[in-house]
Order: C-alpha cells, then sequence, then structure tokens
C-alpha cells in the first residue's frame, strides 16, 4: 500500500469518478427523462476536487472497509455536494456564472433545469444510501445515512446557507461567522470523515476525536475558499474571484494574514485530534496539510 499522498488521491478520484460515469442506468438515459439526466450529469461529471468521497472511503480504509463497500455514500456525498453548487450559483443565491471550469448549470440549461437538476440529485443521494442499506443492513451504514442526511439540511448545510444569504451586506462577529462557515461547508465534510468510521464501526472515542478533526477541517476548508476568492487564480480554481465583496468571510473582517493563520492553527488542532486515534489515520493528517496548500 502506497503512503504517498498526491498518488492515493489520485488513484482514488479516478477510481471514484470512474463509478460516477456509471450512475444513471442506461435505460434512464434513453428514457423521458434524458434532459433530466443530462442536466445532472453535466454538473456531477464536471471535475471538482471529490474531496467529500476521498475522506469517506479513506477512512473507512483506516477502519478495515473495502472502498466498493462504501461507495453508494460515497457517490451520494458527491451528488448532495454538486446539488448545494447548482443551487448555490442560481441567480437568486450568488448569481455566479463559472463552476468547476464550466459556465454553470442554469447557465446552460436554464433556471429552472438547474433548480430541477438540484432537486434531483438530493433525491437521488438518498435512493442511493438507502438503497444500500435494504440490500446490506448494518447498524454503521443507517448511522452514516442518517448523519449524512442531517448535515445536508436545516441543522447542516443548508442552514448554513440560510444564514450565509440572510446576513449578505450586514456585519456579523467572528461566532457567528463561525456558525456560518461550519454549517454551510464544515458539516458535510464531517459527516464524510465521521460515516466512513461509522460504517467500520469505529468506538464512539474514536468518533468524538474524528469529529473535532473534521469540524476544524471544515472550518480551515472554507476559509481556504474564501481566502481564494481574494487571492485565487480563475484558471486554477475554475470559479470567479472578487464576488464575496457582499458576503461575510474570514478575509473580509480580518484580513487574509490573520485569516491565514487562523487556518493553519485550526488544521494543527484538527491533527492533533487525529493523533489521539490509535490508527493508521496518515491520509487524513496529510489530507489536512494539502488543504492547506491547495491553490484549486
Ligand atoms: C466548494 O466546494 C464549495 C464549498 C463548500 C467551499 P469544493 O471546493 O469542494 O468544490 P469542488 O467540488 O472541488 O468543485
Ligand atoms: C458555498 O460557499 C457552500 C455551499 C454549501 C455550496 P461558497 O458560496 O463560498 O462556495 P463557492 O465559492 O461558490 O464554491
Ligand atoms: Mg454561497
Ligand atoms: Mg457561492
Ligand atoms: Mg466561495
Amino acid at each position: 500500500m502506497s503512503r504517498d499522498y498526491k498518488w492515493t488521491y489520485q488513484e482514488d478520484k479516478q477510481w471514484f469518478e470512474e463509478k460516477l460515469k456509471e450512475v444513471f442506468p442506461k435505460s434512464l438515459k434513453t428514457s423521458h427523462q434524458n434532459y433530466g439526466i443530462k442536466a445532472m450529469e453535466y454538473s456531477l461529471q464536471a471535475g471538482g476536487k471529490r474531496i467529500r468521497p476521498i475522506a469517506l472511503l479513506e477512512t473507512a480504509k483506516a477502519f478495515g472497509v473495502e472502498k466498493d463497500k462504501v461507495l453508494p455514500y460515497c457517490l451520494a456525498l458527491e451528488m448532495i455536494h454538486t446539488y448545494s453548487l447548482i443551487h448555490d450559483d442560481l441567480p437568486s443565491m450568488d448569481n455566479d456564472d463559472l463552476r468547476r471550469g464550466l459556465a454553470t448549470n442554469h447557465k446552460v440549461f436554464g433556471e429552472a433545469f438547474a433548480i430541477l437538476a438540484g432537486d434531483a440529485l438530493l433525491n437521488y443521494a438518498y435512493e442511493t444510501m438507502l438503497a444500500d442499506c435494504v440490500l446490506n443492513f448494518s447498524q454503521g451504514r443507517l448511522r452514516a445515512s442518517e448523519l449524512i442526511a442531517r448535515s445536508s439540511g436545516i441543522y447542516g448545510m443548508v442552514g448554513g446557507q440560510v444564514l450565509d444569504i440572510q446576513l449578505e451586506n450586514q456585519n456579523c462577529d467572528e461566532e457567528m461567522l463561525i456558525y456560518i462557515h461550519s454549517h454551510k461547508t464544515g458539516a458535510l465534510l464531517s459527516a464524510s470523515v465521521l460515516a466512513g468510521a461509522l460504517i467500520g464501526d469505529a468506538s464512539e472515542e474514536e468518533l468524538v476525536c474524528l469529529r473535532s478533526y473534521a469540524q476544524d477541517i471544515g472550518l480551515a476548508f472554507q476559509i481556504t475558499d474564501d481566502l481564494l476568492d481574494v487571492t485565487g487564480d480563475v484558471d486554477m480554481i475554475g470559479k470567479n474571484t472578487g464576488v464575496d465583496s457582499d458576503k461575510n468571510t474570514f478575509p473580509h473582517l480580518f484580513g487574509v494574514e490573520k485569516s491565514v493563520r487562523k487556518r493553519d492553527e485550526l488544521t494543527n488542532r484538527a491533527i492533533s485530534h487525529l493523533r489521539r486515534i490509535d490508527r493508521d489515520l496518515w491520509f487524513m493528517e496529510e489530507l489536512a496539510l494539502e488543504m492547506t496548500k491547495r491553490k484549486w
């Protein structure tokens, strides 16, 4: 087994993207749903870092679960994440026209189909997870599904998005900023790590440490996303920069330097939580560090 981060990441990404191509059966693609599927596949297969499915499968691996066994949950996470991006880009939300290096979904298919593609992706995620729970029932799989569902909704990602929009053009304090980030971005990332551990029957003590790790990297991830809006390169990140001027972000509240420091502190703290677990979690440690260096 290789312990090279870049090699492992690329291998996982390639594996996952191959599986992603098989998500929709051919029969569906030639049915009346052809257009709907096209809109879903457009965004799903546009690329992206695939960090959530990779975090899930690498955590699962550290807990002794083969990647094929967690595939439905990896797919579900990427579907939920992709739906959140399609809706996030809508004119009534962040109004963006570039995503993953391509025109945003609503620019290609129109708003109505972008909304429906998002709805269908969200639902397909649950169909995929629940079908696996029915077929290969285990307490861990059910707990992972429940966690992914909860982390995507009003107690998680959607809840964060609500406040992100609600507080546009209004000042908020650090506590509220952390609340928004940890919900809109941290929750789903955290669920990705924990779902892998749940399916691998991790102990409650291990879950506590992993949760702390995942919450810290989730927050650090959004700080980097906000930093890239200020310092990033459009061609590298595949989305427009300088679009967060009406948003509450770390760089806006504290400036670039302090935001970088905060992000690095969170990353170091995340790693210290991880080291309390008596498992070989080398990839998760590297992941935390690599996410601070990312340029996309
Ligand atoms: C972007 O997520 C939106 C946030 C939650 C910050 P990613 O940075 O993971 O986007 P992709 O999947 O790589 O396109
Ligand atoms: C969005 O945060 C997080 C989501 C839940 C989609 P951003 O609005 O900052 O994400 P980008 O920069 O558009 O990817
Ligand atoms: Mg947004
Ligand atoms: Mg956005
Ligand atoms: Mg952003």
